[in-house]
């Protein structure tokens, strides 16, 4: 992880909040090449959950909404985390990860008011050692503000913890005006805020993040089919952009861990260097939210079944993803060290680098993103072979442009060429493009206009003509 959070500061993929002024804890901001990976792992799921199906609609609701809503989906009441203090030396925890890290469990009885949770036989504070903790009082993790000049309890609002309650509050004004029958989705990306006790593992868990979230209406009776065809969708589009089976793992709740309302949940893991850890949850959530949104507003959220005449409140199924951890998880998965060779043309493939060893003679480290062509932040980079001659500087800026109306590109001219590459590959662009004097036309008119091709992880490099450039790497980035 150091190395990655390292290159991630280096080449721009994320910075830590307010830096400065010595950073926000569980805040992050995305560079240039880690706002475009962020954008891209954004447009792929609505593309592919939203355009590209019949069935789903999109929706951009407000992070401040009505109070009430959140009173509605029991996050007012519930939404809470069991946090500690060590007296000795006032390091605060959240009791059931302290527990966690102890190898022990932290113990919860059901009360009228909720659960209450007490710390087990032999818990003590891992960072000091000391057994005086306090006992866990439960925490709201909703971050609160207020509306308009007057801060009393009558102005308190909420920045949404999740994107998913617009939909439901919303459900009747889509379902009105989107001519879609139940079965149908509504699916938002936005940003939630989560006030963590303990944020950690880089971006893994933070205060503020993206999700990307939709509730999937079905008819009543139809959870388990429709909840098992999600899951199935939702593990392929991680395959698809390209994070690999071998690293994804679902993990099926059992019965007691389900929510009381909840019929089913099965959560994407993936396995980060820090361990496996959830990108996804997807939840049958039978009508809770639609019927609690109908007990507090007094409004009907039912549907009106056209075939069949009858009326009913729609259960959901909700796939929410978090884009930030997908983000973290596609750097983690790209992140490779390997021997190049020093002089590319020679056309040996690269190898993988040994710890601690130094390369073979010809051979040289380089760091290299594998990330897929689809989600790379960059896809091409545009070489002159030579910055100091004007006629292939020229026509280095011509294929730029070119390029550039369709792709992500990236014109770079100093240095030499070996060490741009480098550049490139630890930015994860899968194609660089080189004009050399063969693309002048100084070799002989065959090779007028044409370029070298170069493929970031076989380092095999291709002559192709600039006209056939653009449907190249499309075909490979689509
Ligand atoms: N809506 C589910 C979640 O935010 O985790």
């Amino acid at each position: 992880m150091e190395k990655i959070v390292a290159l991630c500061k280096r080449r721009g993929f994320i910075f830590q909040s307010s830096e400065i002024y010595g950073g926000l804890n569980g805040f992050w901001d995305y560079g240039p090449l880690g706002c475009e990976l962020k954008r891209n792992i954004k447009d792929a799921w609505w593309r592919d959950v939203v355009q590209r199906r019949d069935d789903v609609v999109g929706l951009e609701a407000t992070i401040i909404m009505h109070p009430s809503i959140w009173k509605a989906s029991g996050h007012v009441d519930s939404f809470t985390d069991p946090m500690v203090d060590c007296k000795t030396c006032k390091k605060r925890f959240r009791a059931d990860q302290l527990c966690e890290e102890l190898g022990l469990k932290l113990e919860s009885v059901e009360t009228p008011t909720g659960k209450q949770f007490k710390l087990p036989a032999g818990a003590k504070c891992t960072a000091c050692g000391s057994d005086q903790l306090t006992e866990p009082r439960s925490f709201n993790l909703m971050f609160k503000t207020f509306i308009g000049p007057v801060e009393d309890v009558s102005n308190v609002a909420y920045l949404r913890p999740e994107t998913a309650q617009a939909i439901f509050a919303q459900f009747q004004n889509v379902l009105s005006c989107a001519r879609q029958k139940v079965p149908f989705g509504i699916a938002q990306i936005g940003k939630a805020f989560r006030n963590e006790i303990n944020p950690r593992n880089f971006t893994f868990r933070s205060r503020e993040f993206e999700q990307m979230e939709l509730e999937f209406f079905i008819k009543p009776g139809t959870d388990a089919q429709w909840h098992e065809y999600w899951v199935k969708e939702r593990m392929k589009w991680y395959e698809s952009i390209g994070l690999p089976a071998s690293k994804l793992k679902p993990y099926v709740y059992k019965k007691e861990e389900l929510a009381h309302y909840a019929s089913a949940c099965v959560d994407v893991y993936f396995d980060f260097p820090f361990g496996s850890q959830e990108l996804e949850g997807i939840a049958a959530r039978g009508n809770f939210d639609l019927s609690q949104h109908q007990k507090h507003s007094g409004k009907s959220m039912e549907y009106f079944d056209d075939e069949t005449k009858e009326k009913y409140l729609p259960h959901v199924v909700e796939p929410s993803a978090g884009v930030d951890r997908i983000a973290l998880a596609l750097l983690c998965n790209a992140y490779y060290e390997e021997w190049a060779p020093t002089s590319e043309s020679a056309g040996s493939a690269p190898i993988p680098a040994e710890h601690g060893k130094q390369p073979p003679a010809g051979f040289e480290s380089r760091v290299v993103m594998r990330f897929a062509p689809r989600i790379a932040p960059v896809k091409v980079a545009v070489f002159p072979l030579l910055k100091n001659k004007p006629a292939l500087v020229e026509k280095a800026k011509e294929v730029f442009h070119l390029l550039r109306s369709q792709f992500v590109s990236f014109y770079d001219e100093a240095g030499n060429i070996g060490r741009r590459y480098r550049r490139q590959d630890e930015a994860g662009t899968p194609f660089c493009v080189t004009i050399d004097f063969d693309t002048l036309g100084e070799k002989g008119p065959e090779m007028k206009d044409t370029v070298t091709l170069r493929d970031r992880d076989t380092l095999k490099q291709e002559r192709v003509s600039i006209k056939e450039l653009p449907a190249r790497i499309a075909e490979a980035v689509k």
